[in-house]
Parts: C-alpha cells; sequence; structure tokens
C-alpha cells in the first residue's frame, strides 16, 4: 500500500493545481495501490497504470460486497444525499483540475473538459436529490385482512465499465445512482482514460464517501475484467460502450442473472425538413456531429435532408465547418481535438473513401491531419451519400458528416429506423403536427426536436433495439440501481 499523492515525478502535475489529484494507482479494499505489471496511457506520454488481474477484481468484489450491507443499513436516503452532494461540490470546486487531466487524457478541448466535468457532477447532485425520493407504495389488498406495501432495496454490488469518450459523465452516471440507493460499486474504468476516474474517485474519499464503497480496478486483461459479470457476488453490471461488448456481457451476466444495464452503439439519424428554420438545424447539427470530434454515442451520423432544403442547409453546415480549428486539447482556441486512436483515424478515411468512390461530393474536409501530435482527421462534410455507402450502416465515430438528399415524410422515417440500432434521433421542422407524429414514429429511445443537445442529468438516457437497454439519469435511474420488494402483512387485526 502506498499514498496517493506520490506522483510528483509527472509533469502533468505541474499543470494543476491539486498534484494529488493526478493518481496512477489502482484502489482496491481501501487502499490505492500498484502492480509489477502495468500499462502505459497515452504511450507512456502521460503515465503508467497498474494491469489489475482475475485475483485482484475478486478482492475488490469482496471488498465491495462486506462493505454495502453496512452501508445501507447504517444511512438514510438523505444521509446518502449528503455525501453525493458534498462529492458534487468538491467536484466542481476542482473543475480545471479534473478538466486538466482529461483533456490530456482524451483529448478532448479544455472547454468541453470543463462542460463534462460539471455534466459529470450535475449526475451527482441529481442523484442526491433522488436518494431522498425513494418512494415505496402502499397498494390496496384484494383480502380484507392483508395489507400489502413495497419497499425499494440497493440491488447490492455493482460493476461498473465505462469508455474514454466520457471519461467523467459516464462514471458518475452509474456511481451516483449507485451510491444513492445504497450500493456499492466496482469500476473498470477506461484504460486509455483512467486517470479522471481516479481523481474522481479521490474527491468521493474527501467527501466522506466509506472507501470500501468503491473499488476501481484499472486493467489491459479483457479476461479479468470480465470477472465483474461473473462473479456471483456482482448483483449488476451496467455498461456503456459497444453493442458486441455489451452483447458478450449480457451473456456471460446470464449466468447468475444479474440485473444489466447497457447504454450502446448508436447509428442517429438527423432529419432536416424544408419547413424547419435551417439556421437552428445547422447550429444542431454542429452541436450533435462535432462534438467530442464526433465521438459520442448520440452523435448525428446520417443527415437526412429534404430536397429543397439541401442547397442551403450544406453551405450554411459547410461555412460552419470552416470556422472550426482543429488543436491540442489544452489550447483554449481549439475547438477540435484528436481522435482516440489510429484506428478511429483510418475508420474516418475509409467512410469518406468508400462514399467518395460510389459518387459522392466531397464539400470540405475528407482526409487525416498530421500536423500536429495526435490522432486528428479533419471535420468533413460530404454530400449525395446513398444508402449502398458504408455510413448508412455503420457508426463513424469520428467527424465525419455524411449527407442523403429525401423527398417525403415517409421515406425519411422508413430510412432513419432502418437501422438495428435505437439510441437517439434528431429532427427539425416548425410544423407541430409533423413534430409530435415523427417523434413518435422514429424508433429510439430519445428524440431531439429542433435541438441536437439532449443530455441532461434531468433527461431519461438510454437506447431501444440493438442499443441496448435500462434509463440512466432522470427519475428512471436510481430504480435501475435497487429492487422492489414487496411486503404482506396478514392478520394485523388480531
Ligand atoms: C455517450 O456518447 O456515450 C454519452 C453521450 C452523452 O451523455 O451525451
Amino acid at each position: 500500500m502506498t499514498d496517493s499523492t506520490e506522483n510528483y515525478h509527472n509533469p502533468i502535475v505541474n499543470k494543476l493545481r491539486d498534484a494529488g489529484l493526478f493518481i496512477e494507482k489502482a484502489f482496491v479494499d481501501g487502499q490505492w495501490t500498484t502492480k509489477d505489471t502495468q500499462f502505459d496511457v497515452l504511450g507512456t506520454v502521460l503515465g503508467r497504470m497498474p494491469s489489475l488481474d482475475r485475483d485482484d477484481f475478486q478482492a475488490a468484489i469482496r471488498s465491495a460486497s462486506a462493505a454495502q450491507p453496512k452501508f445501507f443499513e447504517s444511512t438514510t436516503g438523505a444521509a446518502r444525499g449528503a455525501l453525493l452532494r458534498k462529492w458534487s461540490d468538491l467536484i466542481l470546486t476542482n473543475v480545471d483540475d479534473i478538466a486538466t487531466i482529461m483533456s490530456l487524457e482524451n483529448g478532448k478541448t479544455i472547454g468541453e473538459a470543463k462542460g463534462e466535468t460539471a455534466y459529470a457532477a450535475s449526475f451527482i447532485s441529481w442523484f442526491a436529490e433522488e436518494a431522498t425520493r425513494s418512494y415505496g407504495t402502499t397498494i390496496p389488498s384484494s383480502s380484507p385482512d392483508t395489507t400489502l406495501l413495497t419497499i425499494r432495496e440497493p440491488v447490492g454490488v455493482c460493476g461498473i465499465i465505462t469508455p474514454w469518450n466520457f471519461p467523467a459523465a459516464m462514471i458518475t452516471r452509474k456511481v451516483g445512482p449507485a451510491i444513492a440507493a445504497g450500493c456499492s460499486v466496482v469500476i473498470k474504468p477506461p484504460s486509455e482514460t483512467p486517470f479522471t476516474c481516479m481523481a474522481l474517485v479521490k474527491l468521493a474519499l474527501e467527501a466522506g464517501i466509506p472507501p470500501q464503497l468503491i473499488q476501481v480496478c484499472p486493467t489491459k486483461d479483457r479476461a479479468a475484467a470480465t470477472e465483474l459479470a461473473t462473479n456471483p457476488l456482482v448483483n449488476k453490471i451496467s455498461f456503456t460502450g459497444s453493442t458486441g461488448v455489451g452483447k458478450m456481457l449480457a451473456k456471460l451476466a446470464a449466468g447468475t442473472l444479474k440485473k444489466v444495464s447497457l447504454e450502446l452503439g448508436g447509428n442517429a439519424p438527423f432529419i432536416v425538413f424544408d419547413d424547419a428554420n435551417l439556421d437552428i438545424a445547422a447550429e444542431g447539427a454542429m452541436f450533435c456531429k462535432f462534438r467530442c470530434s464526433g465521438q459520442t454515442c448520440v452523435c448525428a451520423n446520417r443527415l437526412y435532408v429534404q430536397k429543397s432544403a439541401v442547397k442551403s442547409f450544406t453551405e450554411k453546415l459547410v461555412q460552419k465547418v470552416a470556422a472550426l480549428k482543429m488543436g491540442a486539447g489544452l489550447d483554449p482556441s481549439t475547438t477540435q481535438g484528436p481522435l482516440v486512436n489510429k484506428a478511429a483515424v483510418e475508420k474516418a478515411q475509409s467512410h469518406v473513401d468508400d462514399a467518395l468512390k460510389k459518387g459522392a461530393k466531397l464539400e470540405i474536409g475528407g482526409k487525416p491531419r498530421q500536423d500536429s501530435p495526435g490522432y486528428f482527421f479533419e471535420p468533413t462534410v460530404v454530400s449525395g451519400v446513398t444508402t449502398e455507402m458504408v455510413v448508412s450502416k455503420d457508426e463513424t465515430f469520428g467527424p465525419l458528416a455524411p449527407i442523403f438528399v429525401f423527398e417525403t415524410e415517409d421515406e425519411v422515417v422508413r430510412l432513419a429506423n432502418d437501422t438495428e440500432f435505437g439510441l437517439a434521433g434528431y429532427f427539425f421542422s416548425c410544423d407541430v403536427g409533423r413534430a409530435w407524429r415523427v417523434a413518435q414514429r422514429l424508433q429510439v429511445g430519445m428524440v431531439g426536436v429542433n435541438t441536437g443537445k439532449i443530455s441532461a442529468a434531468e433527461a431519461p438516457f438510454g437506447g431501444v433495439k440493438e442499443s441496448g437497454y435500462g434509463k440512466e439519469g432522470s427519475l428512471y435511474g436510481l430504480a435501475d440501481y435497487q429492487n422492489i420488494k414487496s411486503i404482506t402483512f396478514g392478520n394485523l387485526q388480531q
């Protein structure tokens, strides 16, 4: 066991107000720990993390399992809410440091990183309030001598697996409700961006959250991490990431019938009708296509524009894209950071190449940029895209806006729904009847009407079809970490 504030050798710490927030360690059984087996984060540019093995995961799960009932039995909802509120406040107090760590490990711009830090804190403060509103019910009984009621109980130990694109918010959107409900968590943070998670956990401890309640097991050993899906002491698993990994985890979790929540891939349609305000539509496209350099599950992947609006909308979009500036995340003038790795650049390139080969027109961008360190791909717009092109089926997860043309509402709804995914969908129209109709007809879990911004602590986040199941955030998010128990009292009058 070693203390977390030993990492002063790393140049990152010079950029932080509180150097102790940069932690190259795991957190298991209430101790900051390290191991001989380690992995590099960003090719040692940033630092190294211990790579935990199956035994370590088992130790973390055992510790979380022992801690959970003690925590639940010794706290009220209000007390858990107070701990969470304090944690949220500490995150906001340390927003600059957390955003700096996040921008360095993820590449996102410092502005986006600060925004994500506030977004991450908002889930914790939201669930601090929800902790006090975890109501049961009384149910009118069909028997005269029976009284029936329900209470909510924590599911127990939760395995949490999160992605690199939102290094803070995907953790707090899961850990916030888990602690509000009285659960404990074992987190496997993303190996690309583990340091944001460690800073958040340090602040959770400072807020007074009991040490064994949150365990963090960084690893490069995928097989070791599957312990979270198979260990009988884990009661629930929550995963955000690819549909392929989600399906694999769901299969493994079925062995012990764990509760499972999956936030998986998307292939979001973004529809612009000719009765829309095209300036608002172009603004919406900028946000939900180029946020995080196009690397979000809810990013617009297919832009469908009605024929008579396509020329004007494309011009407006291209003009805005031309004003974007790629560069290092910490440079305040940067609006577009790098992609996560070489494979991400290659995927964006292959989607562009395929579209151009099959007849699409390049409006702007279209190639990697190698003049600054990192994996950059130019923000790109291609028009004249058709259903034969790969981008109509496959999520790019990069800064490519492909524009399709459509003629009728029925046609575009059919095209939009022609995918196995169903996470988010967006459309722009000033016709109120159409707004209601299309919102109902899109087969997705979340719809943005005349906006590209749909994510907030109070909004239920989650998809349908192969985008997964379960809702995060909102009044529904707590229930995913609870079991409903019915209690039937008989013969109370005796
Ligand atoms: C995601 O892309 O996984 C999350 C995006 C969001 O919360 O808005």
